[in-house]
């Protein structure tokens, strides 16, 4: 393996030090919770390993949402590791797989590490970042492995619909490849939630995670889901030898946060639709920049417009070391910096509107 650093954890808000940013339109999931919020007493809870799949309330609550049978799931730390474990396991060097780009660094970063050989579908933004599944199918190969697609997106927030969902399934089914859906922003929907894609065939991998939605990242909980008991074997053995078994607190931590799903995710819906409406409004007053409205998740990737006469690298400068706000550059995703992702679930109403005023100020700033 040839691990490499990608920028976007070297550059992170937790890395450069949150005390240094006033206005953080960087991350990804909802404002951040603490333990008290979730009123769970873990004082008499054994410190033993734990069950290896994870523990079985937890697994029960996780596969009733997503309408499978408990030993379909898999408890993995976040859906980073979820990620790894199915990168590792279905890949070796020189295997081929298609991955949609932008993505989550991580869905390109462990094939590239691996070694695998790669095409990627680039979702274009003048296409309202829409999967072309066309070319997707144009990509496979005798030796294609795996096909990797993320809903709703980070960076973008597209959603496929149910139909290009069951149209990539029929796909892979044909050809007895896997397909990988990356649902870790699946609860965050503004659009009808589709089904968990593992739940629609045993082609299909789901990966989620707590981390987004419940807005407890730092509580390393995710999942895989899967409907071929063989092949959930080699994930638990890759599981089982990289830590044995998940955080028994982290683990009793999920289990009360999925047991309140249905009063968090309707305050996480209500902040959402506010957020996304601030964006919205701020957007529609700043010419320099355009977007692709998003469909579900916590983040956008607008642009500033090729036209705009802006100096992008003194845009960014003037960002961070006038305003202390940050953003998602496009460099964290392989896109052209004048790309920026923005989230507006973490930061609080008043830091939002903050932040996206120091991005107008910063494009003033860097006016050619
Ligand atoms: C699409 C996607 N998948 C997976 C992850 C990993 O999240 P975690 O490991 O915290 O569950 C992220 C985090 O940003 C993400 O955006």
């Amino acid at each position: 393996m040839k691990y490499v650093r990608m920028p976007i954890e070297i550059e992170s808000p937790e890395e450069q030090g949150y005390d240094t940013i006033r206005y953080n339109l960087s991350e990804s999931s909802m404002r951040d919770r603490k333990l008290s919020d979730l009123g769970l007493g873990v004082d008499d809870l054994v410190l033993a390993y734990g069950a290896h799949r994870g523990a079985p309330g937890l697994l029960g609550l996780i596969a009733a949402n997503a309408k499978v049978p408990d030993a379909d799931v898999l408890c993995t730390a976040g859906a980073a590791a979820a990620l790894f474990i199915i990168a590792t396991t279905l890949l070796e060097k020189g295997d081929h797989l298609v991955v949609v780009r932008p993505n989550y660094a991580t869905n390109i970063e462990t094939p590239r590490a691996i070694g695998c050989d790669i095409d990627y579908v680039d979702l274009a933004f003048d296409a309202g970042f829409q999967l072309d599944v066309d070319r997707l199918e144009s990509l496979i190969r005798p030796n294609t492995k795996l096909i990797s697609v993320t809903t709703p997106h980070n960076p973008t927030g597209v959603a496929l619909s149910e139909a290009t969902l069951r149209r990539l399934i029929a796909i892979t089914e044909a050809r007895g490849i896997r397909l990988l859906v990356d649902e870790t922003y699946r609860e965050m929907s503004f659009v009808p939630k589709l089904p968990v894609a593992a739940s629609l065939s045993p082609s299909a991998i789901s990966v989620a995670s707590v981390s987004k939605s419940y807005g407890i990242p730092g509580v390393r909980v995710g999942w895989i889901i899967n409907r071929d008991p063989k092949l959930m074997e080699r994930f638990l053995a890759a599981k089982e030898q990289i830590g044995i078994c998940g955080s028994i607190i982290d683990e009793q931590i999920a289990e009360v946060a999925l047991g309140q799903s249905a009063q968090w995710l309707a305050s996480v819906a209500k902040d959402l639709s506010i957020g996304v409406e601030t964006v919205a409004t701020w957007i529609a007053g700043e010419p320099r920049l355009e977007w692709v409205r998003p469909q579900g998740g916590c983040v956008c990737f607008p642009r500033i417009r090729a036209d705009a006469g802006i100096d992008v690298e003194r845009f960014y400068h003037v960002l961070s070391a006038d305003h202390a706000a940050c953003v998602g550059p496009g460099h964290w995703f392989e896109q052209d910096k004048r790309h920026m992702r923005i989230g507006f679930g973490w930061p609080l109403p008043a830091e939002l509107k903050g932040g996206l005023a120091a991005i107008s100020a910063s494009l003033d700033a860097a006016k050619r």
